[in-house]
């Protein structure tokens, strides 16, 4: 979490940090601030809330400086303030620094600054630890300070350091957390991830763990942790900076969720020859390899486990091979039956998230074999794993998740096919079937899209509401996980899913009248089972919107509104099911005026634990 930006060059430092501070909002966005080389002396500015706060703060003063950091903030350690707001200086701001991540042990260095060096703490960040450090260890070279600082420090960290001393220099470390430089004429730049500075420049290096970075105006040097210099290759971003902006839409979520039919074909379009064979381009599995597998971990956070959980039913239906699905700060505490017959699936949308990716090296280590689903390309994950399987989503900016869920769905059905088929356990015309079913999602997704009023319909009726309950079984569990988080997560409402048999075991205890139920019942083999589910609930009073298969119209008797779904395979269903359940969320939210896009405590990347 949090987002870093630094900028050497010629230009006004402060507006471009500040632009590209807006751009990694999604890291972070309960404080931001910025330190500048200014007039001979470092000057440090910043403010609770979002960068507008802080623009505000700034809107009189004439900046000059050609050198700075600036950073926005997602709270570890202090409440969001004005104070605890990076950058953090040491004592005389000779020194200041932004920090994405956590120093571990920041209270046994706090401790020892204060007692043998006398120094004065501002904040309760952790991060103003490192500003002391280095100060402390400076004697007439800021990159010594900082190697002898960053030795002392465990935990997660990308920072960005400036000084008066030497103030053409941007030093910027990387260790477990994002970091990526920007290569321009005569200006350099680092900053968590790319879109930051877009605008800008389109050549990057790829900071890796462990490396620390020198920058001035025209030169740019790389160092391992036994400081010898390295050499990366240049990393050019094809990508467009317009693809992460709104395009006339009120909120990314909202055209995030649009652009899902044209995520789903891109990212089986990737994959799949006219044939209908799947290409593993860049993959390097072979049959051996799928044969000698006898277990499939799939380890992730968030929504992308929520993939997690579908893609159990995708690939043990398909490949016939057990498959377990965990949440990765659980996974990597838990000491798992993992070895070298096991393929490791991390699924993650950013490629960055700090539990996913510590899950990831545990499994290495144990001689699995890593697979990663990832859709930010040279990400951590995807730097990590011995093969990835590129989700073509495109940028996702909301904190809300929805496109890049539904393109890991089709990752799950794709990895399943292919192991299928290739070991040969699945028969020919049942893969075919299911790549028609594919294929067509995008067509009948539009479709699903067109009934956006009616969803809009749906919220206006309940968005008042205090709690809401998801329930379905199989697949459809799966997805009442996600549409239950998309609820919770954007409109703050109370909400609760659960596989459908297992509610009278204690859940069904919640319902009274006129609660509100969402049932999804897509799953022909199991449409009967959900409708008793349904009739359980609505003795005792709940109110039930009923989602099913186009032509199942037993379910307008059962429940008290319908949301039909195009009729497709019971295998497919996830991908269309979910998308009227974040446009309920959606509309929900709007409804009682929450910010959709940027949700309170939350951010998109998570790079701590
Ligand atoms: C955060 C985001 C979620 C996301 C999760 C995992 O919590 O708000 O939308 O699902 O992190 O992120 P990843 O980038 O690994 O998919």
């Amino acid at each position: 979490m949090c987002g870093i930006v630094g900028y050497v060059g010629d230009d006004n430092a402060c507006e471009i940090i500040i632009e590209g501070l807006k751009r990694l909002e999604y890291r972070g966005y309960d404080s931001s601030g910025v330190a500048l080389f200014e007039e001979g002396r470092i000057k440090i500015y910043k403010s609770k809330g979002r960068i507008a706060n802080l623009e505000a703060k700034i809107a009189n003063e004439n900046f000059n400086s050609t050198i700075g950091i600036g950073h926005t903030r997602w709270a570890t350690h202090g409440a969001p303030s004005d104070v605890n707001a990076h950058p953090h200086g040491n004592m005389d701001e000779s020194i200041a620094v932004v920090h994405n991540g956590i120093i571990e042990n920041y209270v046994e260095l706090k401790d020892s600054l204060v007692k043998d060096h006398g120094i004065i703490f501002q904040s309760e960040t952790d991060t103003e630890v490192i500003a002391h450090l280095i100060s402390v260890c400076y004697k007439d070279n800021l990159l010594d300070a900082v190697y002898k600082a960053v030795e002392q420090m465990r935990g997660a960290y990308a920072i960005g350091v400036i000084s008066s001393n030497e103030p053409d220099r941007i030093i910027a470390v990387r260790k477990d957390a994002p970091l990526i430089v920007g290569l321009g004429e005569g200006c350099n730049f680092i900053a968590s991830d790319i879109p930051a500075i877009l605008k800008h420049v389109r050549k990057i290096y790829l900071i890796e763990n462990n490396e620390t970075v020198v920058l001035t105006k025209n030169d740019v040097k790389i160092y391992n942790s036994e400081r010898k210099e390295v050499k990366h290759e240049v990393f050019n971003v094809t990508w467009d900076a317009d693809a992460a902006e709104k395009d006339g839409y009120e909120h990314f979520m909202l055209k995030e969720i649009h652009e899902q039919p044209k995520g789903i074909f891109d990212t089986l379009n990737r994959r799949l020859s006219s044939d209908g064979t799947i290409s593993l381009d860049g993959i390097s599995l072979t049959k051996e390899d799928l044969q000698n597998i006898n277990k499939v971990y799939i380890v992730a956070c968030g929504t992308a486990y929520h993939a997690g959980l579908v893609g159990k039913y995708a690939i043990e239906k398909l490949a016939k091979v057990p498959v377990e699905v965990d949440i990765a700060s659980e996974f990597r505490y838990r000491d798992p039956f993992v070895d070298d017959k096991t393929l490791f699936i991390a699924i993650s949308q950013s490629g960055e998230t700090l539990d996913t990716l510590a899950a990831l090296r545990e499994a290495k280590r144990k001689g699995a074999r890593i697979l990663s689903v990832v859709n930010v390309l040279g990400s951590s994950v995807a730097r990590e794993s011995d093969d990835v399987f590129y989700t073509w989503a495109g940028p996702e900016i909301a904190v809300a998740s929805t496109k890049a869920y539904t393109t890991q769905l089709v990752c799950m059905y794709l990895i399943g096919l292919y192991m299928g088929i290739t070991t040969g356990k699945l028969e020919q015309a049942y893969y075919d079937q299911i790549i028609k079913e594919l294929k067509a999602i995008p067509e009948k997704l539009k479709t699903v899209l067109k009934h956006e009023d009616k969803i809009k319909e749906l919220a206006q009726q309940h968005y008042k509401m205090e709690q809401v309950f998801f329930i379905g079984r199989g697949p459809d569990a799966g997805v009442c996980y996600e549409g239950s988080l998309k609820l919770k997560e954007i409109s703050y409402i109370n909400s609760f899913a659960i596989a459908a048999g297992e509610l009278k075991h204690g859940t069904i205890a919640l319902i009274e009248q006129d609660t509100l139920v969402v049932a999804l019942a897509t799953q022909d083999r199991l449409f009967e089972k959900m409708l008793s589910n349904i009739q359980e609930v609505k003795a005792r009073g709940a109110y039930v919107i009923g989602l099913a298969k186009c032509g199942n119209t037993e379910m307008e008797k059962q429940a008290n509104k319908v949301i039909y779904i195009p009729d497709c395979m019971d295998e497919v269903t996830p991908l269309l099911s979910v998308v009227p359940l974040q446009m309920f969320a959606y509309y929900v939210a709007k409804l009682r005026g929450c910010d959709i896009d940027k949700p309170k405590n939350l951010a998109k990347s998570v790079t701590v634990e």
